[in-house]
């Protein structure tokens, strides 16, 4: 994911300007050479110990972009060293790790974000925007559908929770933010079906209770094969006049009553508008300009992670449903 950073950064001369990337840092030093060769970053330091480069190129940024168990360490010593500090999703690999980097970011004074890409695009800004203009009249519910079946290899094949954690934390990341509503309860069904090429929750099936008596329901699969759904799901928002729809990609459509006698009232279509600020759709360059601008404001960025923690808790709140057959009431986290 570093290389989708990296085009990122180099793709927006706005950003190009901004940052300089000093200093790369893996485990494995052969990745990180191989990415300073590939982007022309030869001037960088390379080196495998992120304490010993921080200290020796005084960086004010750091872009977390490792596994999700690595995550708490190098947030914690990006902040200590004075670093705002970015990192990928998931914001944590569990909930009080997630609690002592957001209570560390706010005792240290510095900003950290996580990069939840998928809420940045045109087609979730267009549902945010449809909700809150009341297009569909008030919010009742919201679904959502995810079935594709990707061979990644690597650290998700071995890890537990795999979708949940790793994927679903996009999505309903993504329904907390169109509804503008707070989750508050979960009850969810979480499988490895068989067939599966994981070690470990390859599918999960969750349905949340939100505030103002609405409900989303996810339904997702990250071993099912055959003509897959979009990366960012297909969606259905119920309202109190109508219906919206999208299917992940370009297909939108808005109805609401129509006014004929009988059984059904019929429908009629009403346009979906587009997203009404185009610098919020475009996945990680959006995130790293609003967390630019957040260091630079000193406001904090839309995906803070004392916001964002509100959106893993809808992840582990499923992950403990999944594991004692019962509903979880959601702890209300962040500001
Ligand atoms: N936002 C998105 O759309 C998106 C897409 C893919 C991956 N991701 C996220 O990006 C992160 C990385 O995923 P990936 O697919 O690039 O994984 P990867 O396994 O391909 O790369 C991770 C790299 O981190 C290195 N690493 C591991 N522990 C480290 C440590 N303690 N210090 C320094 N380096 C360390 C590894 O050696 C490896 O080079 C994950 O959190 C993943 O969920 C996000």
């Amino acid at each position: 994911m570093s290389k989708g950073w990296l085009r990122a950064l180099q793709s927006d001369p706005h950003l190009a300007g901004a940052i300089s990337i000093v200093g790369l840092v893996d485990v494995n030093p052969d990745a990180a050479t191989a990415l300073a060769a590939e982007f022309g970053l030869e001037h960088a330091v390379v080196g495998t110990d992120l304490a010993e480069v921080l200290q020796q190129t005084s960086a004010d940024i750091l872009f977390d972009i490792v596994i999700p168990g690595a995550r708490s360490n190098v947030v914690e010593t990006g902040l200590r060293h004075g670093c705002h500090v970015l990192s990928e999703k998931p914001l944590a690999a569990s909930m009080d790790d997630a609690r002592a980097m957001v209570a560390l970011a706010a005792d240290v004074n510095r900003i950290h974000a996580v990069v939840q890409n998928r809420r940045f695009i045109s087609g979730v800004r267009r549902l945010r925007r449809a909700v809150k203009e009341k297009l569909i009249g008030d919010l009742t519910a919201l679904h959502s559908d995810f079935f594709l079946g990707p061979h990644f290899g690597g650290f998700r094949e071995a890890m537990d929770n795999v979708l949940l954690l790793d994927m679903a934390i996009h999505t309903l990341d993504a329904a907390r933010f169109v509804s503008g509503r707070t989750p508050l309860s979960v009850y969810c069904v979480e499988t490895n079906p068989a067939g599966s090429w994981y070690a470990h929750g390859a599918s999960a099936t969750a349905i949340f209770q939100l505030s103002g008596g609405a409900v989303y329901s996810y339904r997702g699969s990250w071993c099912a094969e055959g003509r897959p759904t979009s990366w960012e799901s297909a969606w259905r928002l119920v309202g109190t006049k109508g219906m919206l729809t999208w299917d992940g990609n370009d297909g939108f459509e808005a109805t609401v009553a129509g006014d004929e006698a009988g059984l059904l009232r019929g429908y009629r279509s009403v346009e979906v508008p587009m997203p009404d600020d185009d610098g919020q759709t475009q996945g990680h360059r959006s995130v790293i300009a609003d967390f630019l601008a957040a260091i630079a404001s000193g406001r904090q960025p839309e995906t803070a992670s004392s916001d964002n923690i509100k959106s893993l808790a809808m992840v582990f709140g499923a992950i403990e449903s999944a594991r004692t057959g019962l509903p979880v009431r959601l702890s209300q986290e962040g500001s």
